[in-house]
């Protein structure tokens, strides 16, 4: 059984009326029917944590909110353009409403003023689904005034957003959503105290609010019966790049890397070796085949030396260079640099000239010093997160693949030419 892919088992869920005879808004009845310090500890007590990529704990985030001031918004986060990350957009294309829940549940208990869903520009089939999901609910009085004839009013804006990586940034989207340009803001002040148009806010994923109408009907008891006690419940893993069954796979956290990759995922290509894996999105260290043991729960994968993320496994086997994977990846965070904070800004661009030179045979064993110098440079000194994002796999191709850095140095030459299919360097 889906609970969050659920158009997998159950056909037509886009539809309110089917997603209806399979409990929907069933959740939010049960959370409008409860005291919203209830819904905040059950929610707390099914130790869901965020899935937008750093895996805060839900409830607690909630906990920080500014009850005080008259104003506050929740906004989910649909922005997904993390590389091999696509698990979102499965989620508003197939089961908008139940994005639509969990944001309502979110909006009851936080006791918000109004809700928004913010969608990645490009993804416009799941924009166009939210929308008519929206429409379809609001006609129903799930969305409005008094709902379940409560004293719980709401309204909900779905809003497209211009497409670009920055505006996943929970600022840089406030800031988007508010009609400027997506930049990150300074923070301090936190969005929980001042967010959206200077008013507390919650921004949580929309694979963590799609957790909630399940939890409230099931009880955070059932939803700790799946996963680890620090990472319970169940995720979303998005598998693309070198293998037989690309897809979206929703599992229970704790399942062990190389199950996904065979059992689920179906191995290599025909003729094909595993060479690595980027676990967690673009954003994360490799892993090696000798790794692939690990469980895919938070603290397994950072005892491993890398990070669920936002769960998006990406392939590499051996036709993929990883100087190319490396310098693919760069000129990604360099085109995505919102080029607010000189360092970012600055460092992908010659990270991904330095890379470019290297993978083409015109590298030197300097540029191998220079490349950690420059992340040193980049790391840990800007606004946001973009920066060190940029730096985890380039880092940790050099660790684990340093002899293949070295033939591009003294060959002149890319050793894997002829063998590589450029198309398939790096999904993108
Ligand atoms: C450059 C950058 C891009 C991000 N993109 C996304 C995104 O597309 N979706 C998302 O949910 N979080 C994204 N995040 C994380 C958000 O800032 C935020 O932490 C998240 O939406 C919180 O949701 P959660 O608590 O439910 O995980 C991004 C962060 C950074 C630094």
């Amino acid at each position: 059984m889906h609970y969050l892919l659920r158009n997998r088992d159950i056909q037509g869920i886009e539809s309110l009326d089917v997603y209806r005879e399979s409990q929907g808004y069933e959740g939010l009845r049960t959370a409008i029917n409860m005291d919203r310090d209830k819904v905040i500890r059950t929610v707390q007590n099914s130790g869901l944590r965020g899935r937008g990529g750093a895996g805060f704990p839900t409830g607690r985030k909630w906990s920080f909110l500014d009850q005080s001031q008259s104003q506050r918004y929740i906004v989910v986060n649909a922005d997904e353009a993390e590389p091999g990350t696509f698990k979102d957009r499965e989620l508003i294309e197939h089961n908008p409403h139940q994005v639509i829940e969990g944001a309502l549940i979110a909006a009851y208990a936080l006791n918000a003023t109004k809700a928004f869903i913010f969608v990645r520009g490009e993804l416009l089939t799941g924009y166009e689904s939210l929308l008519r999901a929206k429409n379809e609910a609001q006609g129903h009085g799930y969305v409005g005034s008094h709902l379940f004839g409560s004293d719980f009013s709401i309204s909900l804006g779905i809003f497209r957003s211009a497409g670009a990586y920055i505006c996943g940034e929970e600022t840089a989207l406030l800031e988007s959503l508010e009609g400027r340009r997506g930049q990150p803001r300074i923070k301090p002040p936190f969005p929980a105290q001042v967010g959206l148009y200077g008013q507390p806010t919650v921004v949580n994923n929309a694979e963590t609010v799609a957790n909630l109408p399940p939890i409230l009907i099931n009880g955070s008891e059932w939803y700790r019966g799946y996963g680890t006690a620090d990472s319970p419940g169940l995720k979303i893993f998005s598998v693309s790049g070198r293998i037989k069954r690309p897809d979206n796979y929703e599992l229970p956290l704790a399942t062990r890397l190389e199950s996904l990759l065979y059992e689920f995922a179906g191995g290599p290509l025909e003729g094909h070796d595993f060479k690595a894996v980027i676990p967690g999105g673009s954003s994360v260290p490799l892993l090696i085949p000798a790794s692939f043991h690990v469980a895919l729960d938070y603290e397994s994968m950072s005892r491993e030396g890398t990070m669920l993320g936002s769960g998006g496994v990406i392939v590499l086997d051996d036709t993929v260079c990883i100087v190319g994977a490396a310098a693919r990846l760069l000129k990604f965070y360099r085109g995505e640099s919102c080029g607010k904070c000189t360092p970012c800004r600055e460092g992908t661009f010659w990270m991904a000239a330095i890379l470019d030179r290297i993978e083409s045979g015109l590298g030197t064993m300097k540029d191998l010093e220079l490349l950690p110098d420059i992340a040193d440079n980049v790391g840990g000194k800007c606004l946001c997160p973009l920066g060190d994002a940029s730096l985890p796999f380039m880092l940790s191709a050099m660790k684990y693949f340093r002899a293949e850095f070295i033939r591009h140095i003294e060959e002149h030459r890319c050793p894997l030419d002829g063998i590589k299919n450029r198309n398939l360097t790096m999904p993108s």
